[in-house]
Formats: C-alpha cells, sequence, structure tokens
C-alpha cells in the first residue's frame, strides 16, 4: 500500500539552526502515526511543513502518490489535511462557530461544505454536532473563542479539524490543555477518524496515550526521524531510549 502522504529528506534551517535534518515521514489511509521526541526533535516544525504553514528548506512532499508543492495551509486544506497545530492558531475574537466555518468560503468540499455558507441556522447545528461528536462542552456558541479556557479552545479546534479532514489530520499535541474526560474524548475520536479512512498524525508526550491508539510510532531524534516501530513490536523503554538518540535505524 502507498503512503496516502510522505516527506522524504526534509530539512529546514532557521538561521543556523537546524531544526530538521534529513527527516522522513509516512502515513497511510486509515493509520494512526504517533509522532514522538524530545523538546526540540522537530515535531512540530514537521507538521508545519506538512500542513503547508511554513516551507521545506528542501526536501519533498508526495501526497498520493505525487509531489505537491504546499504554498498555505489553504493548499493542504484542498487536499483534505487538516491540522491542530500546538498553538491552536483560532481566530480569538471570532466565535466557536465562525472558527468552525472560518476560510471555507473557498472549500466547498466536506460534510459541513455541503450545508451552505449563508445559512447562520446550519452553521450553528453542524457546530454544535461537531462539538457533541466530541462531548466537547461549548457552552456559548457566539462568545469569542479568546474568552474560553484553553481546554475549550482545544476542543474546538480539535473539532473543526475533525469535522473538515478528508485524507490526513495531523493533531499536535491536542490534549495538553484537556482534563481526563476530555482527553478520552479526544482518543475516542482519533479511532473513529482513523476508521473512517484518514490517516491521522498524533504528537504527544503521553507514552500511554501513545501505546493506546497508534499503529505505527516514529521517533525523531535532532531533527530526523530516528526509528519506526509497529506498536505490538515495541515498549515504552524502547520508545524512551530511541528518544534519547540511542537507537539508529535510518541513516543519516
Ligand atoms: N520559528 C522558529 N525560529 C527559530 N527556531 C525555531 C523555530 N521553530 C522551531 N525552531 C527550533 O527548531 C527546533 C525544533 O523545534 P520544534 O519543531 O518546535 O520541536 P518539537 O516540536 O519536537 O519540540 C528547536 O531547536 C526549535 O527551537
Ligand atoms: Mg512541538
Amino acid at each position: 500500500m502507498a503512503p496516502i502522504l510522505e516527506a522524504r529528506d526534509i530539512s529546514k534551517q532557521y538561521g543556523h539552526v537546524e531544526a530538521l535534518a534529513g527527516a522522513n515521514f509516512d502515513v497511510n489511509a486509515g493509520e494512526v502515526v504517533a509522532l514522538i521526541g524530545d523538546n526540540g526533535a522537530g515535531k512540530s516544525t514537521l507538521v508545519r511543513i506538512m500542513s503547508g504553514t511554513e516551507p521545506a528548506s528542501s526536501g519533498q512532499l508526495i501526497f498520493e502518490g505525487k509531489q505537491v508543492h504546499l504554498t498555505s495551509p489553504v493548499d493542504a486544506r484542498k487536499l483534505g489535511m487538516e491540522t491542530v497545530f500546538q498553538d491552536l492558531a483560532l481566530a480569538p475574537h471570532l466565535s466557536p462557530v465562525q472558527n468552525m466555518y472560518l476560510g471555507r468560503e473557498v472549500m466547498r468540499t466536506g460534510p459541513l461544505g455541503r450545508l451552505g455558507f449563508m445559512d447562520s441556522r446550519s452553521m450553528r447545528k453542524g457546530s454544535r454536532e461537531a462539538f457533541e461528536k466530541l462531548g466537547a462542552t461549548v457552552r456559548n456558541l457566539n462568545g469569542p473563542v479568546g474568552a474560553m479556557s484553553g481546554g475549550q479552545r482545544q476542543g474546538i479546534a480539535v473539532a473543526r479539524a475533525a469535522a473538515w479532514a478528508q485524507k490526513v489530520i495531523f493533531l499536535d499535541e491536542p490534549t495538553a490543555a484537556l482534563g481526563v474526560v476530555q482527553t478520552k474524548n479526544v482518543l475516542d475520536l482519533i479511532r473513529r477518524v482513523s476508521a473512517e479512512g484518514i490517516g491521522v498524525v498524533f504528537i504527544s508526550h503521553s507514552m500511554p496515550h501513545v501505546m493506546d491508539v497508534a499503529d505505527r510510532i516514529h521517533v525523531m531524534w535532532r531533527g530526523r526521524r530516528v526509528a519506526t516501530y509497529r506498536k505490538e513490536d515495541t515498549s515504552m523503554e524502547q520508545l524512551v531510549a530511541a528518544m534519547t538518540g540511542a537507537v539508529t535505524q535510518e541513516a543519516s
């Protein structure tokens, strides 16, 4: 089976900082890939590049077997890829409903897209359903999200991405601000989304969560993938060892 998305030999420099140094990545349809690694390993940078938010300094992105050049997150969305960024990127002055539909004027595919953009009742209904599916409590659908708690905002961001994703969803530490129940809801949502055939890329520092939902685990160290394991063939001890750079499956 060909990966739905592949990154080959991605490098990224910020001035003298080498955030990525020949990183590889691949995710299949319907698969959950956990991306783990110590702080600064390059996980978020790789996600920003694969979601069109930033250009790579070098390397290739291959989507459904064809090389793609993403110049903005809109390009990634057009391909059916949605992202929950580590720093969230909701518009703080807009409401949950407005955030849900932000930028969708150009996106006429997807389950919510068919509801029509001019109809605010449909938008409220679509938003409410997306939040309920996640078990996210959003009491005020019309108030600014900037006034909401970190957990509520994270719930909105995850629900929005899951509602629109058709092919791939990137979740960069999506449970960092969440309580126990909301975290369980996000892990359930990851399973549900992957069962629909979507490739899920899940970044987390929680080894129990990783071992719970991942099919495969990619370990990054100093800007590149150093090891890939199938969940059933590895252990937390092995993963932690790989995160310290003690394992090198892939030559640099
Ligand atoms: N916008 C940026 N400007 C300068 N350096 C950055 C920027 N983003 C990330 N870095 C650096 O790149 C490296 C990888 O960061 P990051 O991708 O955030 O790692 P991770 O998500 O694995 O913690 C770190 O050394 C970080 O300081
Ligand atoms: Mg990060």
